[in-house]
């Protein structure tokens, strides 16, 4: 079977990597426009070209006979790239453009829940002027704006220390009209986690609840990144969600690709993420992503027991639901290195180099290679993976094999310590007791 994976970041690592483990030795390929040394050296070829060059990755698709594609980051997804695939014949694990809005337009994304009738939609408004988006700040009092498109997770900020009053809230979504359409909602208050899914058009499969670390310094500080780092428990849930949670979360998935397909007509395939915030009042959706996370890929993918490649025929062929996807039962504690300061002033072209790591994995995320040696980019670098049967002792195999990576590089020790967990429980145990 060939395979083409699209995307040369640590998600698409992680995926041609559980490819890789296939006992049906399919011929792997890549699209990513820098070559990332993890992915190349798994792959049968590679090009190097801009993910977002439709011409340019179909025609290396034709060219290698690609029988299915895998779709990495939302970029792609945003200019068709599903759509052009499929239109040249090859079967995409990814969806199309129709669907995969529920990304990449927020705004789209919002309405789509409020008129189809999705629990765990916030209260919101899209708004392309100011006057009448002032009031609505005013309204709600306590509010999160984002530009309506893609913005790598860095666009959004809330009400705390990221806009400390309602004024510089007006100011932040004012300043971001010049770009295009504003989303304000009410800032939600409870703990975040992650949930994927894999997508057949009609039934899901979903995977271990994953907590990212958006914000990118130790203590949840300073501004949002792309996500430093992620963990999961042993098992489905994480230590501070309780299973209703989690069924409620699954369901609120279901009925989105239901209602996908029944207002779109096309069938969601590939993978959806839903993040979803744990409020006093359940889960709420913060949103919806038309592919894997980055970091949250490479915690479930390193579980994944069944053949990714009968997975990917299960998503093209709608037969998902005769498939068993299974995961161990293990934790994972996924800790990013990323350049000095990142994400606002990144120092890059600095070298990496890897030391010993142990018992870990390792994901190349965005770096070049030159000369057989490793450089940054200016974005997230490396990740490395601990899997184990506690979070503890995960966290501990990532933790050493990050202190060997040497470069000038930045990650946040706290994801997965105890301490760190134990201040999700109590703050969840606060915001359910709230009257
Ligand atoms: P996003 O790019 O939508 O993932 O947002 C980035 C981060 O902003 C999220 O991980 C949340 O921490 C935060 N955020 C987004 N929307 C809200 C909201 N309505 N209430 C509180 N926090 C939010
Ligand atoms: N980790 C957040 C994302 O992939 O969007």
């Amino acid at each position: 079977m060939n395979i083409l994976v699209v995307g040369g970041g640590g998600r698409e690592h992680a995926i041609t990597a559980a490819l890789a483990r296939s006992r049906k030795d399919p011929s792997l390929f890549a699209v990513m426009s820098k070559k990332n040394p993890g992915i190349a050296e798994l792959c049968e070829d590679f090009l190097l070209a801009k993910e977002t060059d439709v011409e340019k990755v179909v025609g290396f698709a034709v060219r290698k006979n690609i029988e299915i594609a895998v779709i990495g980051p939302e970029a792609p997804l945003s200019v068709g790239l599903a759509d052009a695939l499929e239109d040249a014949g090859i079967s995409v694990a990814a969806p199309k453009k129709a669907v995969a809005q529920i990304e990449f337009n927020k705004g789209w994304a919002r309405n789509f829940m409020k008129d189809n009738g999705i629990a765990g939609c916030p209260r919101f408004e899209v708004f392309t002027e100011r006057g009448p988006m002032d009031s609505f700040i005013d309204e709600l009092g306590d509010v999160a704006v984002k530009p309506a498109g893609l913005t790598g997770g860095k666009g959004v900020k809330v009400m705390g220390d990221q806009l400390p009053d309602l004024d510089a809230a007006k100011e932040y979504a004012a300043s971001l009209l010049a770009t295009g359409s504003v989303v304000v909602e009410e800032n939600l208050k409870g703990e975040e986690f992650t949930l994927q899914a894999f997508v057949d058009g009609e039934h899901l499969a979903f995977m271990p609840t994953v907590q990212d670390h958006k914000r990118a310094f130790e203590g949840d500080l300073g501004p949002n990144t792309g996500g430093m780092g992620s963990y999961n428990d042993a098992g489905e849930i994480l230590p501070f969600l309780v299973e209703e949670d989690v069924s409620q979360a699954k369901q609120i998935m279901l009925d989105t690709i239901r209602a996908l397909r029944r207002v779109t007509g096309v069938g969601y395939r590939g993978a959806l993420y839903g993040q979803f915030m744990i409020t006093r009042a359940g889960p709420k959706v913060i949103e919806f992503n038309a592919r894997f996370g980055d970091p949250e890929a490479m915690n479930v993918l390193s579980l994944l027991e069944t053949d990714y490649t009968d997975v990917l025929s299960a998503i093209v062929t709608g037969t998902l639901d005769k498939l068993d996807v299974k995961f161990s039962r293990k934790a994972t504690v996924c800790k990013y290195a990323v350049p000095a300061g990142y994400p606002d002033a990144p120092t890059s072209d600095r070298e990496v180099t890897v030391g010993d790591i142990g018992d870990a994995l390792l994901f190349y995320s965005s770096v070049y290679e030159s000369d057989g040696k490793v450089y940054t980019t200016g974005s997230r670098a490396v990740a490395v993976v601990g899997v184990a049967d506690t979070i503890a002792e995960a966290e501990k195999i990532a933790q050493h094999a990050l202190d060997n990576l040497k470069g000038d590089l930045h990650s946040r020790r706290d994801i997965g310590t105890a301490g760190l967990i134990q201040r999700r429980i109590d703050h969840m145990r606060t915001i359910r007791n709230m009257q």
